[in-house]
């Protein structure tokens, strides 16, 4: 697999989830499966071993070393990608929100060390690919294989986690890459005048997979394909959605280290405690703790549904419904939240920035979470909140379609200030019936959405692109 982040060694999102648990469950189904990511800043090089020194890849007419570290981690092997000039900084994609210029070198770079490490340190049947990071790795293979014997046979499946992010780059750039101009047309890599590597990728690979089957359906459509669903509708037979597991060992209120009690679908006294507890970390009014208390952890980015969460302020007002809101990103929400903090103090709590035992404390203190996104290619919180008996509060598109129902959440359609507020009021109100919202948190509870049967899913795609299924 190659990645540009996975649990527990960098993240910026969901993906590191999903690269940090499904090489481990597919290694229980008896897979032999590696890693390769860049070693950056947050991974200590001390606790890396050498597997190879001194691989030169070249991207145009730069010649790029680097060495492999590895590293052993729940059964899983993760090879890095050691190249300080690239990868040593701060910032896994950009600095403060500036995106790093080099990122086309950069994320090349990964794609040209995971074919050598193809070649040489594990040798594999399927080099499985995620995101735009790592969409130049079909590209470069397909480029290469007359060449080099070791990877003809080898197939590639590039998943796609979000198709907001395309890795698009000046067609200056392109000469860096190393690849000859005949890489450069429409057909290809050129997307209006642009490199685009996500589309290199999509056109490249032997199978697209995308992370829940509603968005494999969405991102076909003008609407959902951000300008490539064209690109992808001409790939459908080659295109699956199979849904995110989550890792239910970190993802546990029985066992959550982070939580100041535990509970479980029998026992849910602990959630109360989890409860007081979060209101006054965030020094929330902890006296009623039957008014309903609404949870957000997230990107701050339009993608998430802000826009919509702008509008309702006024619901705060009307009820006594509360808000903890956790997130970083774009400096317009953070204002907006920081402004509704001081309008209402006691009622509204937000902290800035990263912070996962604070998310893991929200998923197990809130009544409701909220995830009204515009787009959601998968979604992890709401698949959390479910086993934590928070019940969530969604849109009812791609993987947050797939996996509430009407008895465990509260969905709505239409995209609009008004949807949102409507269902809100109708989940607030639902709250107060306590008995049925006991039964509303236990069947959520008792959802399964453990990585097993996704993991099997891809491991029957392998068998299939490899002509054993
Ligand atoms: P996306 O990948 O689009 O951001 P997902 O729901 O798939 O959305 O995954 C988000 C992941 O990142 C979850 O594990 C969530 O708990 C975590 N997360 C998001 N924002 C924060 C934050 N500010 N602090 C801690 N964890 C966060
Ligand atoms: C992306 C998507 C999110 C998905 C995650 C993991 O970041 O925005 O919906 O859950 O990838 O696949």
């Amino acid at each position: 697999m190659v990645a540009s982040e996975a649990v527990p060694f960098a993240k910026s999102g969901g993906l590191a989830d999903v690269v940090g648990a499904l090489p481990a469950a597919l290694a229980r189904q008896g897979e032999e499966v590696a890693v390769i990511m860049p070693r950056y800043r947050s991974i200590p090089w001390h606790e890396t071993e050498s597997a190879f020194d001194n691989m030169v890849v070249y991207a145009g007419a730069t010649p790029y070393r680097v060495d492999l570290r590895t590293q052993v981690h729940r059964g899983v092997r993760f090879f890095f990608v050691e190249a300080p000039y690239f990868f040593d900084r701060e910032g896994l994609y950009n600095h403060h929100g500036t995106d790093y210029l080099d990122n086309h070198k950069r994320f090349a770079v990964l794609a040209l060390a995971a074919l050598g490490a193809a070649q040489t340190v594990f040798p594999c049947d399927i080099l499985h690919c995620h995101d735009w990071q790592a969409a130049l790795v079909p590209v470069y293979k397909m480029d290469q294989q007359h060449s080099n014997p070791l990877l003809t046979n080898t197939k590639t499946i590039l998943t796609i986690h979000n198709l907001g992010y395309q890795g698009r780059f000046h067609r200056t750039q392109f000469p860096e890459l190393g690849l000859n101009w005949g890489w450069f047309t429409a057909d290809k890599l050129e997307y209006y005048g642009d490199v685009n590597f996500l589309k290199g990728g999509m056109v490249t690979a032997d199978w697209l997979t995308t992370v829940s089957p509603t968005y494999a359906r969405e991102i076909q459509t003008p609407e959902g394909g951000f300008g490539l669903d064209g690109v992808l509708r001409s790939r459908s037979d080659a295109l699956t959605g199979i849904l995110n597991g989550v890792d239910y060992e970190e993802w546990n209120p029985e066992t959550d280290p982070f939580l100041p009690a535990h509970y479980s679908a029998r026992d849910l006294s602990g959630k109360r405690i989890c409860k007081k507890a979060l209101l006054e970390e965030f020094g929330l009014d902890a006296a009623n703790l039957d008014r309903p208390l609404i949870g957000i952890v997230s990107r701050f980015a339009p993608q998430k549904g802000f826009d919509l969460i702008a509008g309702i302020r006024h619901f705060f007002e009307e009820t006594d419904a509360q808000l903890v809101v956790l997130g970083s990103g774009e400096r317009r929400y953070v204002q907006m939240f920081e402004e509704w903090h001081r309008w209402r103090p006691r009622q509204i709590g937000v902290w800035v920035g990263y912070n996962n035992p604070l998310a893991h404390r929200i998923e197990a203190g809130a009544d409701l979470f909220l995830m009204p996104s515009l787009y959601e290619p998968c979604g992890l919180n709401q698949i959390y909140s479910l086993r934590y008996g928070t019940v969530p509060v969604v849109r009812a598109v791609g993987g947050l379609d797939d996996t509430i129902q009407e008895d465990t959440g509260f969905k709505f359609h239409e995209y609009s200030v008004g949807a949102l507020y409507d269902t809100l009021r109708l989940a607030a109100g639902a709250y107060r019936n306590r008995d049925a919202w006991t039964e509303r948190m236990r069947r959520g509870m008792s959802k399964d959405y453990s990585w097993d049967a996704s993991a099997r899913q891809y491991s029957s795609l392998y068998a299939k692109l490899l002509g054993r299924g």
